[in-house]
């Protein structure tokens, strides 16, 4: 549990299964932070491949290193600063190999990560992937490269992505990119630039691609999934002006959401990240609607304070917030909930703290990352406002609502006892090797005996026991989606 809800950023060096042969050289790639990053990296290595490289998860024999890298808090860019200090290490043995930084501390920093940084060949940021090849290019003939340059319309919707570090069940499928929110804490809408969605109809090339390879549970991924819109399609002639046809045939995030669900009734289908804000009624009917649709919301809050909320740019109220959890539960009975949380904004005072607990008592989430505020350069806040909370009292409050999801996380894993849940296998459980580990369709994890059940088996298991983050039972059957 302290990892999930602790969890500064996430790690994963990641190898593929889908190299070719005659590729000669070595690609080694490692990503930080969210999992657009990680769906990136699979881009990246789709581009890399079809460049001459083969990925290995060996950074010594590396011809090429590449770090996907996250500037979300100082801590993640800190992470990936020792990293860089690990590859000189080894380019010190192996002087030939090339460095790349990818991803938004290469955005962010552009040009001066060649400067701050020695080791590095190689700046390239989110919106540049493509332009991969001409840079190889340029450190091939011992020069740096630089491209940050970032795009209005770039979706790497052409570019199907090989999967990385893949158990051949679980898999990632980007819709939007960027981030139009401009909350006042957030890098993103600088690292990763304007908001655009991707055409449905590559969304579900891939997503009918990933069924046929057996994969069985896909996540839409976006910073702003509700903002999702596709405009096209449809016949000129049949409406008056373009502007009107491109609104008769929008594709919204609801749209986009029946579309898969319909193309794919056996895909288990999870989306992220919602905000509460964009988030509409018609999405939650959706999820209603669609078995196939798991019955879970990411929800990031932030913060239980109106005032907090206004001085973050979150466009909503604690009541509206409370206002939305309301009618998902009306609508998606016994849909999981789980929070991204901030303590120690700017200015925030004791009474502003009390008010998040509270609202975490009131909804009581499944599970939550939660961060103490950490400022980040060029943005609003940073401009704006003092980081004026001492680090203890963040520590403090960091702490306290830590142990308060200690407590509503225990009170949700306890509601399963004694029910039977549908579990797809992802993998053995870290704790026993006799053990299968997966998750219900409200993102708990369970683990059960292995039995005769295979990875990517759906499960019915009957829950005897829990953990704050972990239900436990038996097996009782297939489910009916096998
Ligand atoms: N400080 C701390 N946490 C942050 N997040 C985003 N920016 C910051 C920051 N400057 C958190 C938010 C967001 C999650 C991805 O990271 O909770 O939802
Ligand atoms: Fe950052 Fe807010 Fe956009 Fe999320 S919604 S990426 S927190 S600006």
């Amino acid at each position: 549990m302290e990892e999930k809800i602790i969890d500064e950023t996430k790690q994963g060096i990641a190898l593929s299964l889908e190299s070719k042969a005659e590729n000669t050289r070595k690609l080694y790639i490692e990503s930080y932070g969210c999992q657009m990053n990680f769906s990136d990296s699979e881009i990246v290595a789709s581009i890399l491949v079809n460049q001459g490289f083969n990925t290995t998860s060996k950074l010594e024999e590396a011809d090429l290193v590449l770090v996907n890298t996250c500037s979300i808090r100082d801590k993640a860019e800190q992470t990936v600063r020792k990293r860089l200090e690990k590859y000189n290490a080894i380019k010190r043995i192996n002087p030939s190999m090339k460095v790349g930084v990818l991803g938004c501390m290469a955005e962010r920093l552009k040009e001066k990560f060649l400067d701050e940084e020695k080791i590095v060949d190689m700046v390239v940021g989110p919106d540049a992937y493509k332009d991969l090849p001409n840079l190889l290019k340029e450190i091939d003939a011992g020069r740096d490269a630089v491209n940050v340059v970032l795009s209005k319309d770039e979706t790497y919707g052409d570019i199907s992505p090989v999967r990385l570090g893949t158990n051949g069940i679980n898999a990632l499928v980007s819709i939007t990119r960027g981030c139009d929110n401009m909350c006042t804490f957030c890098v993103v809408p600088f690292t990763r630039g304007r908001e655009r969605s991707r055409d449905p109809r590559s969304i579900l090339e891939e997503i009918n691609d990933l069924a046929q390879k057996g994969y069985k549970e896909i996540t839409l991924l976006g910073q702003n999934v509700d903002s999702y819109l596709w405009y096209g399609g449809g016949l000129k002639k049949d409406f008056k002006n373009a502007s009107e046809m491109e609104k008769a045939t929008a594709t919204s995030f609801s749209g986009l959401l029946a579309m898969v669900a319909e193309a794919q009734p056996k895909l288990r289908i999870r989306f992220s990240t919602s905000n509460p804000q964009d988030m509409t009624e018609d999405v939650l009917h959706t999820v209603a609607k669609y078995q196939n649709i798991c019955n879970y919301i990411h929800l990031p809050v932030q913060s239980g304070s109106t005032r907090i909320l206004k001085e973050m740019n979150r466009q909503h109220t604690r009541e509206e917030y409370i206002e939305l959890i309301d009618k998902i539960h009306e609508i998606i009975p016994g849909c999981g909930i789980s929070q991204d949380l901030i303590t120690g904004f700017p200015t925030e005072t004791e009474e502003d703290h009390q008010d998040t607990l509270s609202l975490m008592e009131y909804v009581k989430y499944y599970f939550g990352f939660m961060f103490k505020y950490s400022e980040r350069p060029g943005t609003t806040a940073a401009r704006k406002l003092k980081d004026d909370i001492p680090e203890e009292i963040k520590k403090q409050r960091l702490t306290e609502i830590v142990d308060a999801q200690r407590k509503h996380s225990a009170y949700r894993t306890n509601q399963f006892l004694g029910k039977t849940v549908e579990v797809l296998i992802e993998r053995e459980s870290k704790k026993s090797d006799a053990q299968w580990s997966g998750r219900n369709p409200q993102s708990l994890v369970v683990v059960f005996p292995k039995e005769s059940y295979k990875l990517g088996d759906f499960v019915m298991v009957k829950i005897a026991d829990c953990t704050s983050a972990t239900l436990i039972g038996e097996p009782v059957g297939y489910s009916s989606n096998n």
